[in-house]
């Protein structure tokens, strides 16, 4: 029992694309996950398979209708209990803790759109989680679905070995991630930070938390304030239990 993405999609050719390669792709062909693409156009109305048609109320674009959307998500076969999501940038923001509970079930089922969007009321009747990949504008949803695909896919057993799978914690602890340096020692007239050649692996593991926290801080206001006020609730809560410092890090 594999785990399944299903993909509506009016571009079935975009899929697997770049996830049949590599890591992805190995465990696509080792039946890990599987890939099936859905096309919409299939549904569409008339002798010219229409899937839009223009807003009510007017403006620019075109908008993919409800009744297509339903026929194709009535089609497919997708495991029980596997989220539907539309793409979009009108969606909120995926996360890593959302593609970590995507990757715990047994699939997703994906819309991918083109055009200005979808009507709400398929979304709202079906229960269809909107989802955006970042604030920027993409031509559609498919390069956003590989995205939160290939977010999924590196998280199934067995696609990663053990050391990977450890840089995967580091993130969730919600900091940025300390910076990376191999041979040459000295390069173009730079040096690798000293304490990493030290030996000293306390004063490593310390030099690195302070790099993730003034790289975060910098780049990342949003994630450095939840990371502040975690650690003051982790101190409160260490403090009510008669601990010191910190807890579970
Ligand atoms: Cl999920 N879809 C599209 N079309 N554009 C986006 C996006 C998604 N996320 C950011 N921009």
């Amino acid at each position: 029992m594999s785990w399944q993405a299903t993909i509506l999609t009016l571009f079935p050719e975009m899929f697997p694309g770049p996830l049949g390669l590599s890591l992805a792709g190995r465990a696509l062909g080792g039946g890990v996950w599987s890939c099936q693409t859905h096309d919409l156009r299939q549904h569409g109305l008339g002798r010219h398979r229409a899937v839009d048609d223009t807003p009510f109320g007017g403006g620019a674009g075109m908008v993919i209708r409800a009744d297509v959307v339903d026929a194709a998500v009535s089609a497919i076969q997708a495991p029980e209990g596997a989220p539907r999501v539309f793409l979009t940038p009108r969606g909120r923001p995926l996360r890593q803790q959302d593609v970590s509970r995507y990757a715990q079930g047994p699939g997703v089922v994906l819309l991918c759109g083109r055009f200005e969007g979808v009507d709400e009321r398929v979304l709202e009747a079906r229960g269809i989680e909107q989802v955006s990949i970042g604030d920027y504008v993409l031509s559609g949803g498919e390069t956003a679905a590989l995205v939160l695909l290939d977010a999924c896919v590196r998280l199934l057993p067995g696609v990663m070995g053990s050391d990977e799978s450890g840089v995967e914690e580091s993130f969730s602890d919600g900091l940025l991630e300390y910076p990376h340096y191999t041979r040459p020692a000295s390069w173009d007239g730079r040096d690798v930070p000293e304490v990493l050649l030290s030996g000293n692996h306390a004063a490593i593991a310390a030099w690195r938390q302070k790099q993730a926290e003034e790289i975060t801080r910098e780049r990342r206001p949003d994630l450095w304030s939840a990371w502040l006020d975690r650690r003051e609730r982790n101190e409160a809560a260490a403090g009510r239990s008669g601990q010191s410092g910190r807890t579970g890090v």
